[in-house]
């Protein structure tokens, strides 16, 4: 009985405790490249680039970010800040930025056409709707941070 008891308890505790994360749902970004060559970045973009790794495979794969449709600076401080507020997303002060800025200096370079066709887009649809634009994403839940430009 005894013995019931403590498998119930640990099982218990397991399900609390179990990163309830990411791990239960994929995105199609995440089965390509975890990484990106950044020996070409510049230097502060490469450490930042460590940083990225490290703070943004906690609870998924970076490929999901690395492969994702996200390019403009906008979309970019959205995402991060979203990712911030989850629950032990262990992101805090400059580490926010630190990633946000690397992120949009990779988009000029890997997706400099997406961003270019994102930007024009934006532009098309007035200076007031640019500026405030973010994440497209329908999964979205948190509030995006007010646009500070
Ligand atoms: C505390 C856990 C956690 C951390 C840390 C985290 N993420 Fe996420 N991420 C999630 C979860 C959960 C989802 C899926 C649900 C969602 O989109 O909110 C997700 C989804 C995403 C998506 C897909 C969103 C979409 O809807 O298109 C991207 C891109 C992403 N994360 C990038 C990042 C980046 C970049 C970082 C580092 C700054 C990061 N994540 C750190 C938990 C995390």
């Amino acid at each position: 009985m005894k013995k019931i008891l403590v498998a119930v308890f640990v099982l218990a505790a397991f399900l609390v405790c179990a990163p309830s994360y990411a791990a239960d749902q994929t995105f199609p970004a995440d089965s390509g490249p975890a990484t990106i060559d950044v020996s070409k970045y510049p230097k502060e973009q490469q450490a930042a680039y460590k940083l990225f790794l490290d703070k943004c495979s906690t609870c998924h794969t970076t490929a999901r970010a690395i492969n994702s449709d996200y390019a403009t600076p906008a979309e970019w401080q959205a995402l991060v800040d979203k990712m911030r507020h989850k629950r032990y997303s262990g992101i805090h002060g400059a580490a926010q930025k630190t990633i946000t800025d690397f992120l949009i200096y990779d988009s000029s370079v890997r997706k400099k056409d997406l961003l270019a066709a994102k930007l024009k887009a934006a532009a098309g649809q007035g200076e007031s709707k640019a500026a405030s634009a973010t994440v497209s994403s329908s999964s979205m839940t948190t509030p995006a941070a007010p646009a500070k430009n």
